[in-house]
């Protein structure tokens, strides 16, 4: 099971609808779940009525959307046996009241519907295009969170299992993604940090996504910084110049940009220790021709293969 996180906008659902899209290609039975069902992963994957339950949406492909009322409906047909349920009443209002009065329980509903699909072995590989960075650990940690509170019965039982999944580093990931921008790598170097210091569940990956390519590189530096100043000091004939200064002047722009990207980049590298960072270039799409999921997951499969 892996959980994709990242700020948000940094290309979550993207990679994960690529990933997925690439691991059912590759024959493995294969599930994506979108945490926040505002309907993107649907997007990404080019189609529609992602709900509850999981649906095949391509071969090997199956997609859902979370819903913690729905998780909790059938976590009750599931494990509660007690015919007395049906006489509570609607399910919204005992969750919500549930819910504020313990922190934690909405996302134990939705982990644990993620869990139990781990343990059943319905599929392959979980790919959960997750909360943004503010909450996946308590998302991912809401198990050991709350088990922390009540060390007894049905609670202790029900989060040990769980627990036993989310901190088994061969079964469950976080995959961290970022773009190249200051914002977005500092909150990744914290949650890094956060994810190892305050929880025992691991990162599988750190993922640079929308990368630039290097404008002018190499010995081309020299060639460009000589032809700056050639125009810029006025020993170019003005004609060639006025023509030349225009599309100098966005090259300066775009390098210098890369320069702090490449920077950015190797503070990344070390914060990510030996897991490496997997570099995601920015993509150029034609619309007539394939949706950017189907892009980054060609581009995925020739980066890991
Ligand atoms: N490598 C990339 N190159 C170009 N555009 C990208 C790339 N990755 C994502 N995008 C675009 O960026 C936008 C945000 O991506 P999305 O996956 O929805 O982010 P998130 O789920 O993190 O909010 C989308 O329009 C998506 O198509
Ligand atoms: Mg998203």
């Amino acid at each position: 099971m892996l959980f994709v996180t990242g700020k948000g906008g940094v290309g979550k659902t993207t990679f994960a609808s690529a990933l997925a899209q690439l691991s059912a290609a590759s024959g493995k039975r294969t599930l994506v779940v979108e945490m926040d069902d505002k309907g993107a992963l649907a997007h990404a994957l080019h189609t529609e009525g992602v709900q509850f339950a999981e649906r095949e949406i391509a071969p090997n492909l199956f997609a859902m959307a979370m819903n913690t009322e729905d998780s909790l409906r059938e976590y009750i047909r599931l494990f509660v046996k007690n015919p007395l349920v049906s006489t509570f009443g609607p399910l919204a209002k005992i969750l919500d009241f549930v819910a504020n009065a313990a922190p934690g329980v909405k996302e134990i509903l939705a982990v644990g519907k993620l869990c139990w699909e781990v343990r059943e072995r319905n599929y392959d590989i979980v790919i959960v295009d997750a909360e943004a960075t503010g909450h996946i650990v308590a998302q991912v940690d809401a198990p050991a969170i709350l088990s922390n509170l009540v060390q007894v019965g049905v609670i202790r039982d029900q989060t040990r299992w769980m627990q036993d999944i989310l901190h088994d580093q061969s079964a469950t990931g976080v995959v961290v993604v970022t773009t190249p921008e200051e914002i977005p790598v500092l909150e990744t170097i914290q949650l890094l940090d956060t994810l190892q210091s305050k929880t025992k569940v691991s990162v599988s990956a750190v993922v640079a996504n929308r990368v630039h390519p290097d404008v002018v590189a190499g010995g081309d530096l020299a060639v460009f910084a000589g032809l700056v100043s050639s125009v810029e000091s006025g020993m170019m004939a003005s004609e060639p110049a006025s023509v030349l200064r225009g599309p100098l002047r966005l090259l300066s722009i775009a390098t210098q940009r890369r320069k702090r990207e490449v920077g950015l980049l190797e503070q990344l590298a070390t914060n990510a220790k030996q897991r490496g960072v997997l570099f995601m270039s920015i993509l150029e799409i034609d619309e007539q021709e394939a949706g950017i999921t189907s892009v980054m997951s060609s581009v995925l499969k020739d980066e890991l293969s």
